[in-house]
């Protein structure tokens, strides 16, 4: 008796942060998670649950290889830039990669028939919403191009599932943050804008002080308040995702976040608690296009895809990150 080949699955951007975590969720669902990158900000060491290829989502001769030889089920695409400030000083860049690169992926999709497409969106494409928590019925209006570039996308899409058959779901996630629980990846962004990596890297140097932006919004303590998710519980609702497309799930978009917000003051105090360190900061001011509050309604997806966050308490969040950085 022969035994059914493992399904192929492409991660453009299996490097990075969220793609390698979901890499691992694939392999251990039974998937060949395929990591596509061209490490830009990728890291090999990441990659430890299926073979790395290295190119540019860009590079359609490069695609066309790759799909011949792995045939795969479907996409995670996850490689974009993601510097909300660049974007704004850089459009093109953003526009380029994220946008025309993801043209010459969904193209390669459709010539080689490969029809399910699971694309890593954002909260961005909200902009600055006037009703929290936000569900996906809330009108994508973003202010930046990192934003822009994903709802384009989140367009195109549509577009090509109409043309070509290509069914997709956009997850359009809250505050990645956290580490691999079993310690084997982590988060390890150059240059760091993240609160929590700042936080740690704070609490473990002492300097520098971390930067608070904004300390007199309209919140319980002045500081913005953020939806974090733990990024295995973002990898495995990737997965999920993944099945109910497989199983001829509708195409369509889903919010990945918690519901519940936490404030960066109330961030910074537990990264004190699981470090035992002071975190220096330093009070900044409010940075333009932060809203006060970013919190999502991810009922849809938690119904839809039969999906609970499982490690995305504040404390379990810091626990694992800082795990994760204490061991590098
Ligand atoms: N981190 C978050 O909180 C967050 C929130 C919402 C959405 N997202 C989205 O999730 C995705 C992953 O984010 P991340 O934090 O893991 O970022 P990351 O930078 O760690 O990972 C992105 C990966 O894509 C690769 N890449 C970029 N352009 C490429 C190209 N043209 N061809 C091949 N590889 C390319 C990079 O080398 C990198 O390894 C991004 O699309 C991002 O916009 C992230």
């Amino acid at each position: 008796m022969t035994s059914s080949p493992t399904k192929s699955v492409l991660v453009t951007g299996g490097a990075g942060y969220i793609g390698s975590h979901a890499c691992k969720a694939l392999a251990q669902a039974g998937y060949q998670p395929v990591a596509c990158d061209n490490l830009v900000y990728g890291h090999p060491w990441a990659v430890k649950w299926g073979p790395l290829e290295q190119g540019d989502i860009a590079d359609r001769a490069w695609l066309d290889a790759l799909i011949a030889r792995y045939r795969p089920v479907a996409v995670m695409h996850f490689a974009a830039y993601a510097y909300v400030g660049e974007s704004v000083q850089d459009p093109g860049k953003y526009y380029r990669n994220n946008v025309a690169g993801t043209l010459t992926l969904l193209e390669a999709l459709r010539d080689h028939q490969v029809r399910h497409c699971i694309f890593s969106s954002t909260c961005a494409t909200y902009g600055v919403p006037a009703v929290m928590p936000i569900d996906e019925a809330t009108p994508q209006a973003p202010i930046n191009p990192y934003g822009a570039s994903k709802w384009m996308i989140e367009r195109i899409l549509a577009d090509f599932e109409v043309a070509h058959g290509l069914r997709s779901l956009s997850l359009r996630y809250f505050n990645a943050a956290g580490a691999d629980p079993d310690g084997e990846i982590g988060e390890e962004h150059a240059p760091e804008t993240h609160l929590i990596p700042l936080a740690i890297q704070a609490a473990q140097r002492g300097e520098p002080a971390l930067a608070i932006f904004g300390t007199d919004y309209d919140t319980p303590d002045g500081t913005a308040v953020r939806d974090y998710i733990h990024v295995t519980d973002l990898a495995v609702a990737h997965v999920k995702a993944l099945e109910d497309l497989l199983a001829g799930g509708a195409s369509g978009a889903l919010n990945l976040g918690t519901g519940q917000g936490y404030s960066v003051r109330e961030v910074v105090e537990a990264v004190e608690v699981v470090s035992g360190r002071p975190v220096p900061v330093r009070e900044a001011a409010r940075r333009v296009g932060d809203p006060p509050v970013l919190v999502a309604d991810p009922r849809r997806a938690m119904q839809r895809l039969d999906w609970q966050p499982r490690y995305s308490s504040l404390s379990r969040i810091v626990e694992t990150a800082w795990g994760w950085h204490a061991g590098r």
